[in-house]
């Protein structure tokens, strides 16, 4: 059993949306100082991951080197670095042959891969799915992930597993105690509503990956989070998109790994990010994935169960037209089948609070009245009063 090092969904930043190979020691040093200076760590985002393209070949021993004109001063000195700013350091590997972008993968060397990584001092591991074969000499996938989490577990340093098998073979049924998340779909891309095809395989934005997490809720929990990949806040155009996609990756106990440039952040999207009482639902210890609650052809509202008998309610506008929506508690019934929770609103009484301005002028019992903005969200605690 993988050891207990996400309680709650991980948070930190990723180089791969932003900057995808062209990273080096300087990117990764300017990053850390970045994300204290910023109050992103402060706020909770610890971990500062590289993605593909780190690597330098095997030395004659076997073990993994980095790029050495991209990362001359070593691995172990990187990580030093960003552990003495108390942070966290992940790396990047792959369970095939060669990764993504075709540096060396870590198949037939999972357990060597596993001591260097732990002897330079990486805290988390995103571990890929490239290049491990065809049809039916493709690698088992159980079998790829359970071996590299054993080689992590036996490697004397904790290291969090992150699974970027794409969803294909359903993670969500077998990963539990394999790594601590896995991805429940292929590569986000800085879009709302679109789908880029590449042959095989495509790239989804904002809303289709969301519309293919509600149906996994039910396997996500402490230490084994639904992964609908790393953040483009900062990356989407408008900023209503940038919060709605925030939001959103709260209400869905996503983790929330940044995948922007955060040495150069507007002061509003930084403000998204650094938003305390969405990262708050997000990271609750309840540790129950949201669920979509009411649908119609513009508007979603979301539902999501907190500690305290307290919920978080999110009014997602899906289009291009403003939204108003009323909620009359008299009448309403929220439930949550799977975790047998029904709120009694002639019984129960709530405040609440808009988590983008902090107004908590209202409560439950009167209707409340939501305008949602084109492509926003409007975000709601709703604190039961005891
Ligand atoms: C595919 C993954 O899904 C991405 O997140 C990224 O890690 C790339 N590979 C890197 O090559």
């Amino acid at each position: 059993k993988a050891p207990e090092l996400a309680n709650s969904p991980p948070m930190g930043w990723n180089s791969w949306n932003h900057f995808a190979c062209d990273i080096d020691e300087k990117l990764i040093k300017e990053t850390a100082d970045a994300m204290v200076e910023s109050g992103l760590r402060d706020a909770g985002y610890q971990y500062v991951n590289m993605d593909d393209c780190w690597h330098g070949e095997r030395d004659v021993n076997g073990f993994i080197q980095p790029d050495e004109k991209r990362f001359p001063s070593g691995m172990k000195d990187l990580a030093d670095y960003v552990h003495a700013r108390g942070l966290k350091f992940g790396i990047y590997s792959d369970a095939g042959l060669k990764t993504c972008a075709g540096r060396p993968g870590s198949q037939g060397y999972e357990y060597q891969d596993a001591l260097q990584y732990a002897r330079w001092g990486v805290d988390y591991l995103k571990y890929d799915w490239c290049n491990t074969g065809e049809g039916a000499a493709q690698r088992n996938p159980i079998e790829a992930y359970t071996t590299m989490s054993r080689a992590l577990m036996d490697s004397g340093r904790p290291i969090l597993l992150s699974i970027c098998e794409w969803g294909d073979s359903k993670p969500w049924l077998w990963a539990k105690n394999v790594g601590h998340m896995w991805r429940t779909t292929g590569d986000i891309i800085n879009c709302w509503d679109c789908e880029v095809g590449h042959g095989t395989w495509a790239s989804k934005g904002i809303l289709p990956i969301l519309d293919q997490q509600d149906a996994l809720r039910s396997y996500a929990g402490k230490n084994a989070w639904n992964d609908p990949d790393m953040m483009e806040v900062g990356n989407l155009p408008t900023l209503g998109e940038n919060r709605a996609h925030f939001a959103m990756w709260a209400m869905l106990a996503a983790p929330l790994i940044i995948g922007t440039d955060v040495r150069q952040l507007d002061q509003p999207i930084l403000d998204i990010l650094l938003n305390r009482e969405i990262i708050a639902i997000n990271q609750d210890p309840l540790a129950i994935q949201g669920f979509r609650y009411y649908q119609d052809e513009k508007l979603e509202i979301w539902l999501k169960l907190l500690t305290g008998g307290d919920f978080a309610l999110a009014f997602l506008n899906r289009s291009q037209q403003g939204v108003e929506h009323t909620l009359k508690f008299d009448l309403l019934d929220l439930e949550d089948s799977l975790h047998h929770w029904r709120s009694k609103f002639a019984e129960n009484h709530y405040t609440i609070v808009d988590l983008w301005n902090g107004e908590n002028s209202r409560d439950t019992r009167s209707a409340l009245t939501v305008q949602i903005a084109p492509r926003d969200v409007q975000i709601y605690r709703f604190n039961k009063v005891k």
